[in-house]
């Protein structure tokens, strides 16, 4: 990513560290890869989120500065802006600072909005890819989300839509219509509205849907129900964030048995 300082308060980006924006991966600690496995051996600094597994916090040197970004059970998230402004303080005290992200830091995951406000201060920026929780889940569970006979396409889409009036909302409708499979993230909230918008955009009732909750780490469960049912299937059997929702005949096709066994550790910081 190019640089160029436009702050006049920042010394020139020779002189600043380099943020890297890695990906977490979606919960068991064995599914990051290994570039960011190197820089987390390395780092001067560490800024997570709640979704981080905990194990990949121990591998940062002991004397890595560490900051908590994410929102714990009943209190409120760190502002984004904060966040921008604790990376970009780093930068100017540190050489090699960790953005550890859950999942990949490009999906769902303000990294773009990150890498963006760093690059507009001057201070070098890389992305590091992770594996995304919308895979990895149904992968977990024995579901392919595409498939040669069940699905040619997939569209992953965010079922908790920022609340701003200038933009237009997701067309749950259209992607009932031009998308064979659906994967949703943060989807549980609203799920009862978005399937009577999908059966309202021409998805029969029945077709095959499933939600899996914190997946590839102990606890994860599996739903398998179908359109018209979901949502009251999820509410009668207590299921919560994290979840991974997926729409579409490839649900069928789950093989139960290539489903690795999750990771025999917790989900870090529960909501
Ligand atoms: C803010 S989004 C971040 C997504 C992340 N950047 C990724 O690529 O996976 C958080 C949502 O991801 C999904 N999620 C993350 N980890 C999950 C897991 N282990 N199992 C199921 N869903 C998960 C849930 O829908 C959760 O509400």
């Amino acid at each position: 990513m190019s640089v160029g300082s436009e702050d006049p308060a920042l010394p020139a980006a020779d002189l600043l560290g380099t943020v890297y924006l890695v990906g977490a991966g979606p919960g068991d600690p064995e599914l990051i890869t290994l570039k960011a496995h190197r820089l987390l051996q390395c780092c001067d600094a560490l800024v997570y989120d709640s979704l981080v597994p905990t194990a990949l916090l121990e591998l940062t040197p002991v004397d890595c500065e560490r900051h908590f970004v994410g929102k714990r059970r009943g209190h409120h998230s760190v502002p984004q802006p904060s966040t921008n402004a604790v990376l970009v303080d780093l930068a100017r005290r540190h050489r090699t600072i960790v953005r550890l992200k859950g999942g990949d830091p490009f999906l769902f995951g303000r990294g773009g909005e990150e890498a963006a406000h760093l690059a507009s201060h001057g201070v070098p920026v890389q992305v590091v890819p992770g594996v995304t929780a919308g895979i990895a889940a149904p992968a977990y569970a024995g579901i392919p989300i595409t498939h040669r006979k069940a699905g040619s396409s997939v569209t992953f889409v965010t079922g908790h839509e920022e609340i701003d009036k200038g933009r237009p909302g997701v067309d749950w409708q259209g992607l009932a219509r031009s998308s064979d499979g659906l994967v949703i993230y943060m989807g549980l909230h609203n799920l009862r509205r978005i399937c009577d918008e999908l059966i309202a955009g021409a998805l029969a009732p029945e077709t095959p849907a499933a939600v899996i909750q914190q997946g590839t780490v102990s606890g994860q469960r599996l739903l398998v129900s179908c359109l018209g049912e979901l949502a009251d299937a999820a509410e009668a059997e207590g299921y919560g964030s994290p979840s991974i929702v997926v729409i579409g005949q490839v649900v069928l096709e789950r093989v139960e048995s290539c489903a690795p066994p999750p990771a025999d550790v917790e989900m870090p910081i529960p909501f």
